[in-house]
């Protein structure tokens, strides 16, 4: 064993997983389609201050979990923690302004934040990311929410909880974080400390506390639904009314408050009943203050992102159908030097016509080689001997049924390209 290990928090996606993996991208991919939305790769550094700006100053991520360091040039870069901000900058920095709106796009890649590891939630971690940038229209909040649901629901995920919550805009916020430090001022001694921090920084934080004293003491607290100017109303009543039509299961939660500052107007998350602790499949809602946060013209957005290892957990808590698992259609199996360097050929002939094939490659035994094509789920072994060998055939053997021929090449191929399915 190496006697570096991977750092903290992190995690080898090993072969026997990544073919899960995959089934998730490839499905997600589909839906994308589906959806009209385009795929877009971004950099997986950016300037500190696209995230401090964008994502907010007084938030966890920002305050304590980002992964930042001086590059060589003596700039400050940090590990994106997550995509909206990348994907707003990109939006302005490509004059995406000038397209059809909104702009959809989606992406899937790694994100940093330095958080305390646990089932769930690692240092890395990949997510699924949808934004549908440029318009304000309720009807965008509703697709990208059955968006996510529709990818979950291809995935068979069962159970689902979707929560969601309005919470307000730079007209009706401040009221209401009034509202709620009246309400909590006779409390503020009994809040766990990281909630009398906020009680001035960042109030409406200390609605989604964990800590039960915090919980115990906002059980009443008064609901930014209550207190919404009427655009935010009116959008919410919008979005209400889309999900409804669509039929879409969904409850309010007043608590939903999202971490990342930039939330305006809706914020949603989709939870897990098998996930414990860290319960929250998906989350994202309306961002339409973060362009101007980052020095862009005014530009409204909405999405979400969902965690990779948490839906792939879920799949397999669940019992989730990851497709077939990749198997190799041939495995070619030689005995002798000759026979070995002619299976080397067919090998080759075989992955040209599109099978995919393997060999043995430490001149082991046929026995250990029919060992290694059971392994790896071969539908069909090709032997080679020296019987093979004189006669110009392979004997060509179905791994379910036992059965065996002997064929030339031509008529191999032939064979197999009738079997494919
Ligand atoms: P977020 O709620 O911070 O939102 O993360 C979204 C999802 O990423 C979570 O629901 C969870 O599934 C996964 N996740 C977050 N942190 C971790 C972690 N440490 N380990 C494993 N999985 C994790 C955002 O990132 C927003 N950018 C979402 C958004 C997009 N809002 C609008 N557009």
């Amino acid at each position: 064993m190496s006697s570096i290990k991977a750092p903290r928090g992190v995690r080898d996606i090993l072969p026997a997983e990544s073919w899960k993996w995959a089934h998730v991208f490839k499905v997600s991919s589909e839906v994308a389609r589906n959806f009209g939305y385009r795929e877009i790769h971004l950099p997986v550094f950016e300037h500190t201050e696209l995230f401090s700006r964008g994502v907010g100053e007084t938030t966890d991520v920002v305050e304590k979990e980002m992964y930042t360091f001086t590059d060589r040039g003596g700039r400050s870069i940090t590990l994106r923690p997550e995509l909206s901000a990348s994907m707003v900058r990109s939006y302005l920095e490509n004059g995406m302004a000038r397209q059809q709106q909104p702009v959809k796009l989606w992406s899937a890649g790694p994100m940093f934040r330095y958080e305390r590891p646990q089932k769930g939630r690692y240092r890395q971690f990949w997510q699924l990311d949808f934004e549908a940038i440029g318009l304000q229209n309720p009807h965008v909040d509703v697709e990208v929410i059955d968006l996510s649901l529709e990818i979950f629901r291809r995935l068979g995920l069962r159970g689902l909880e979707v929560k969601i919550n309005s919470v307000g805009c730079p007209v009706c916020r401040p009221a209401y974080r009034d509202v709620i430090r009246d309400f909590l001022k006779p409390h503020l001694g009994r809040l766990c400390s990281s909630c009398q921090d906020r009680y001035d920084r960042n109030p409406l934080r200390i609605l989604d506390c964990k800590n039960p004293e915090c919980k115990a003491l906002t059980e009443d607290a008064p609901r930014t639904l209550d207190h919404l100017c009427d655009e935010c109303r009116e959008h919410f009543e919008g979005v209400e009314k889309g999900l409804r039509l669509l039929d879409v299961e969904f409850s309010i939660d007043k608590r939903l408050v999202r971490g990342l500052d930039y939330y305006t107007k809706t914020a949603y998350e989709v939870l897990s009943g098998d996930l414990g602790a860290q319960n929250a499949v998906c989350g994202g809602g309306r961002y339409d203050n973060l362009a101007e946060a980052i020095g862009g013209k005014p530009t409204p957005g909405v999405g979400f992102a969902a965690g990779v290892e948490r839906i792939v957990l879920t799949m397999e808590q669940q019992g989730c159908d990851f497709g077939p698992q990749p198997a190799i259609d041939v495995y070619v199996a030689s005995a002798g030097d000759e026979s070995r360097t002619r299976a080397f050929e067919v090998l080759q002939m075989l992955r040209r016509a599109g099978f995919s094939s393997d060999m043995d490659f430490q001149n082991r035994s046929l026995k250990a080689q029919f060992k290694t094509a059971n392994n790896t789920g071969a539908d069909y072994v090709c032997v080679i001997g020296d019987e093979e060998l004189q006669s110009k055939t392979v004997t060509l053997k179905d791994m379910e049924s036992g059965e065996q021929q002997s064929l030339t090449m031509e008529e191999t191929l032939e064979f197999l390209e009738k079997a494919r399915v």
